[in-house]
């Protein structure tokens, strides 16, 4: 935390609170200061050269002078390389082994046994069906298309040794190399992605405090995730590691037919943990499904979640819910969930509620259920140290909160004031969390949303986390935060969404988190956090849902119209409009922020919110389908415009448009005063929605932005599910090109609960001068169709 943090939490929190972050930081450094390994005398090691190698089912074990490397591809592809020994397991990424969440099950991919170590000119290969991997005699390792086209080349590591005191973790660093026109994206949620430029990323799950903007990094949730897209062809690099670490980037630099190419460049240093890494390559699809059948496919929101969704730190109390509910309706305006923030705690304790200010939870709850509308809940996972309060008194006896290196409990300070953490890591400890959130449900919440689990603890300079060296149970292996932090929201994460379906097991549980890591898509999405309030903050919210889309996260969205402050009317009006074709749709705000219902911007917003949230309800069978995919498929909801094309080199630069699944291309307005905008297109056929005018891509070409909408095309041929005018589904389908054929596929599912979901597919075809649209395999659609585009 610098000063201007520092003066910030001050302000947010009050002096007494200053006082007590002020102790708080003193408390963190002495305890690291006593408790965490004293830095000794370090050895550098290189792997040296190759000494022997064994091949082994799905690849082989290389043994060089000071190491050796395991190469393992698994069926479906995933490459997998450990050195010195390391294994994929244990792993918080991975799917558990027997949880519904991985494309067969979770655990661990067999071994695809065709592929075996052989030897090469210089060193060994293994050839897979999607991969060729070369392992050179100094520990050189190269990843290749089946074409012979490099994707990548990791240089041999370097390590650290730490020798001389327990605890000590060994550092490492590596570099690689990648095509000189190759474009990373990833590493989590990043406010100044998509395409992450040359720069250094820290690896280490970070509020920011206050509110943060394309500058600001790491941010809440940080991944050692990249995708590569190049012209070879795309791939995931996963290094399974959840120490803190930075990566640095460089671009490459193409010779310009000298055959001097300068490679992009990457370096990952760790301060700890193994080095292990997992490479999968394909098409975008392939790669994202690959990852997700490893990591577990995305948690499916409930359909209600698909809505819109308001919510606001401080509505004060249930009057207040109310009238905001009653505005909604008033104005015919959709509305589908209204989160309550810690201010409906009593002071501030998780699992509580102010009876003054909500007196009786349960029946609003109930009224607004009536009216179509859910309650969600903000879970933070500070405990108030305060004997006497339940789950302080049940924790404590359980053992359950994180304890320094003598056993004695950290505490920290969070909203409540003193504070101690739930261990997470600790199997018996997610247990009883996740028994706790029968509380929650009794109140009638229908879902839970997670905050301040990098996790934070108001510190008046320093991290504002718990210690590094706070103890951890690490699923029995044990060890400090230095390796728990990053792990610290995913597994409170599990432990709810584990609680949900204990609790409510025909119900799917409806949970998105602030933090988390690799694998978080199994328990639920999340959210930008607090992004600021500006057209910079509009452009960081996109930035955040593309990046964490790529890295398996298919479900979030920002807080519409920013955090903090007042947006003009403008800002919020585009940020809407924006929020409107995101998967989490929801307007959010700090406690003194300005307001942030539509009708707060003067009739001319509200008429154009209210057409945003009429084409968002349109939309919702479409949007419904892409949370079945991303389920599926691992397929983000939001995808970036290369998605489908990524030889095109134009688009990878590309940020400020999207895809919306195979059908549409939305091109949110992210500068004031635009009437018009400037879209690049992917090859293809487009039809602007708005004034049915086709455009042929790859191009760029300008289109009209008017107030009261942001252009959106739709891909000729495209077929998608809409909400025709009594609520039921009806295809829309946009002509193909001529002499072509197209299509789409319509998943209806169980809005709530865990029935298998039905997909049709369907065909659109030219017959004669008229488009039509079949079921797959012939026969009329069960749908009413509207064909649109030319001809239609
Ligand atoms: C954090 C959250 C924010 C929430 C606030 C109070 O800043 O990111 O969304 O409103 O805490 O709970």
């Amino acid at each position: 935390m610098d000063a201007r943090d520092l003066l910030r939490s001050v302000r947010m929190a009050g002096s007494a609170t200053g006082l007590r972050t002020t102790r708080a930081a003193w408390r963190t450094r002495r305890l690291d200061a006593r408790d965490l390994p004293r830095p000794g005398p370090e050895r550098a090691r290189v792997p040296g050269a190759a000494v022997d190698a064994q091949p082994l089912p799905g690849g082989g074990v290389v043994a060089f002078g000071r190491s050796r490397l395991l190469v393992r591809v698994s069926v479906g592809g995933a490459v997998f390389c450990g050195w010195d020994g390391a294994e994929p397991e244990p792993s918080y990424a991975l799917a558990p082994a027997g949880s519904p969440h991985g494309g067969a099950g979770g655990g661990l991919p067999a071994p695809d046994v065709r592929a075996l170590l052989e030897p090469d000119k210089d060193g060994w290969r293994v050839v897979s069906e999607r991969m060729t991997v070369l392992v050179s005699r100094h520990g050189a390792v190269e990843f290749r298309t089946p074409g012979g086209l490099l994707l990548r080349r990791e240089l041999p590591p370097r390590w650290w040794d730490a020798s001389g005191h327990e605890g000590g973790a060994s550092r490492w660093v590596q570099r690689s190399q990648t095509p000189a026109d190759a474009r990373v994206y990833g590493l989590g949620g990043r406010a100044a992605g998509p395409r992450l430029a040359d720069g250094t990323y820290r690896l280490w799950n970070t509020d920011p405090g206050g509110a943060f903007a394309p500058g600001d990094d790491p941010l809440y949730i940080t991944m050692p995730v990249q995708l590569v897209v190049a012209d070879a062809g795309c791939h995931l690099l996963f290094h399974d590691n959840t120490w803190d670490g930075q990566v640095t980037l460089r671009d490459g630099e193409e010779g310009e037919g000298s055959g001097h190419d300068r490679p992009g460049g990457c370096e990952l240093r760790m301060e700890g943990g193994p080095l292990r890494y997992w490479v999968i390559a394909g098409t975008p699809a392939r790669v994202l499904s690959g990852w997700t059948a490893l990591t577990g496919r995305p948690a499916l929101p409930p359909r209600w979640a698909l809505g819109h969704h308001h919510s606001r730190w401080g509505f004060g109390n249930e009057q207040e819910v109310r009238r905001i509910a009653a505005g909604y309706r008033e104005r015919d305006l959709p509305l589908s969930v209204i989160h309550l923030d810690i201010d409906h705690y009593d002071g501030h304790r998780v699992f509580t509620v102010d009876r003054e200010a909500y007196p009786d939870l349960p029946r609003l709850a109930r009224e607004l259920e009536d009216r179509g509308i859910r309650l969600v809940s903000i879970v933070d996972p500070a405990v108030k140290a305060e004997p006497g309060l339940a789950e302080y008194d049940s924790g404590l006896a359980a053992g359950a909160f994180v304890r320094d290196a003598r056993g004695r409990e950290v505490e920290g300070v969070v909203w409540p004031g003193p504070a101690v953490f739930p261990d997470f890591t600790d199997p018996k400890v997610r247990h009883w969390w996740g028994g706790l959130y029968a509380e929650r449900l009794g109140q009638g919440f229908a879902g839970v949303w997670h905050d301040m689990n990098e996790p934070v603890s108001f510190a008046a300079f320093g991290d504002p986390t718990l210690p590094r060296s706070a103890r951890h149970h690490l699923e029995g292996r044990g060890g400090d935060h230095r390796e728990a932090h990053n792990v610290y929201g995913l597994a409170m994460a599990r432990a709810a969404y584990e609680g949900l379906r204990e609790l409510r097991p025909e119900q799917r549980p409806f949970l998105f988190s602030r933090s988390g890591w690799a694998g978080m898509q199994r328990y639920g999405g999340t959210w930008s956090g607090d992004v600021a309030t500006g057209w910079q903050g509009l452009r960081a919210s996109l930035a955040l849902v593309l990046g964490l889309g790529l890295c398996g996260v298919p479900y979030s969205g920002p807080d519409v119209g920013g955090f903090t402050g007042s947006p003009s009317p403008e800002l919020y009006l585009r940020w809407f409009q924006l929020g409107a074709y995101l998967p989490l749709f929801r307007t959010h705000s700090a406690h003194d922020a300005g307001r942030r219902e539509p009708w707060e911007f003067g009739p001319r917003v509200l008429e154009h919110a209210r057409a945003a949230l009429a084409e968002r309800t349109r939309l919702l069978p479409y949007f419904e389908t892409l949370a079945h995919i991303a389920r599926g498929t691992g397929a983000p909801y939001v995808r970036p415009l290369w998605w489908t094309s990524p030889a095109d080199r134009a688009l990878r630069e590309c940020g400020d448009a999207f895809l919306l699944g195979d059908a549409l291309l939305v091109a949110p307005v992210m500068e004031p005063g635009s009437a018009k905008r400037a879209v690049r297109l992917p090859r293809g056929l487009w039809y602007d929605t708005a004034t049915g005018e086709a455009h042929r891509g790859p191009g760029q070409v300008l289109l009209d932005a008017p107030l009261d909408r942001i252009p959106v095309l739709a891909r000729a041929g495209a077929v998608l599910p809409v909400a025709g005018p009594d609520g039921g589904i009806e295809l829309e389908a946009w002509a193909p090109r001529a002499g072509r054929t197209g299509g789409g596929v319509v998943f209806t599912g169980d809005p709530e609960g865990w029935e298998p979901p039905r997909m049709t597919r369907f065909v659109s075809r030219w017959a004669g001068d008229r488009v039509v649209v079949e079921a797959d395999g012939g026969g009329e659609p069960d749908y009413a169709v509207r064909v649109r585009g030319a001809g239609g």
